[in-house]
């Protein structure tokens, strides 16, 4: 059976991640826009400042938004939290049942609706239909600068390129990452997410960051099941098993990036850079 639409009601988490969602609020069908213009999702290293200034105001609008406003930032980075960890119970016959978008085929679908929302309410607060979020590209090949295998200067950029910012910090920074995520020289390592591998290697693990992603892909997602992960139908128990990119490279990116932060279910989506990274699981997707 396909899953149903949630109360949103049923939110038993401890941890406040419910929103304040009206119940009166009923989810409508989805739609296509057909009206709408393609969205060409640039990659992150590769923005200029005009885009990037472009993209801080979306998030500055929607940071100021007000938490009745089911469009706040706050609202949309508890939904993330809300759909995972036994957070968000559906009622069924027989006995409350939680809901879990992570290993299990649920996992792509899910983040890509999820992703595809933000970036349309974003667009909507700027009045710019064409704007795209960036994808962070982390397997990046190419060794000429700019790299994608650090945090791109669109996450790591502190201050303000917006003309009247509300205030001087960027809306897409965030000062939790770990020291190495936090410099936009700091290397990622997809197989050791806690260590920070200085530039005399970087080269090295550059590499090895592309060839991780494409034997996870390719080797380790050698049919659609592997790829995706467990099947997960209404009835089922949520969480069976991972598909070929969640843990590895996907997983190791959140480690990498903060592990009190966006490693967790809970406050993942408060960092901004989820969305760029998730934009680029999203392109791997399409990419398989
Ligand atoms: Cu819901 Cu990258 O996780």
């Amino acid at each position: 059976l396909p899953f149903p639409a949630p109360n949103l009601d049923n939110c038993l988490s401890s941890e406040a991640c419910c929103t304040p969602i009206p119940s009166t609020a009923k989810p409508t069908k989805f739609k296509f826009q057909t009206h709408l213009p393609m969205r060409i999702r640039p990659a992150a290293h590769l923005v200029d400042d005009a885009y990037i200034a472009k993209y801080q105001r979306a998030m500055e609008l929607m940071k100021a938004l007000p938490d009745t406003d089911g469009r706040s930032f706050t609202n949309q980075w508890k939904i993330h939290c809300l759909y995972c960890d036994n957070h968000l119970y559906f009622e069924t016959e027989t006995h409350p049942y939680p809901l879990e978008i992570h290993k299990s085929w649920l996992f792509y679908p899910w983040h890509r609706l999820y992703v595809y929302f933000h970036e349309r309410i974003l667009a909507k607060l700027i009045d710019d239909d064409t704007f795209a979020l960036p994808f962070w590209n982390w397997d990046n090949q190419s060794p000429e600068l700019p790299q994608g295998n650090v945090v791109p200067k669109v996450y790591a950029e502190k201050r303000s390129l917006y003309t009247d910012p509300i205030n001087k910090t960027s809306s897409i920074y965030d000062e939790t990452r770990t020291p190495c995520a936090l410099s936009p020289e700091g290397f990622l390592d997809i197989q050791n997410p806690f260590s920070c591998p200085g530039a005399n290697v970087s080269e090295e693990v550059r590499a090895t960051n592309a060839h991780v992603t494409y034997v996870q892909a390719v080797g380790v997602g050698v049919t659609p099941l592997l790829f995706h992960g467990w099947p997960y139908r209404l009835g089922d128990e949520g969480g069976g098993g991972n598909g070929a990119l969640e843990a590895t490279p996907h997983g190791s990116v959140h480690a990498w990036v903060n592990a009190k932060k966006m490693l967790t279910f809970r406050d993942s989506a408060a960092d901004p850079i989820f969305f760029g990274h998730h934009a680029n699981m999203d392109r791997l997707w399409e990419v398989y």
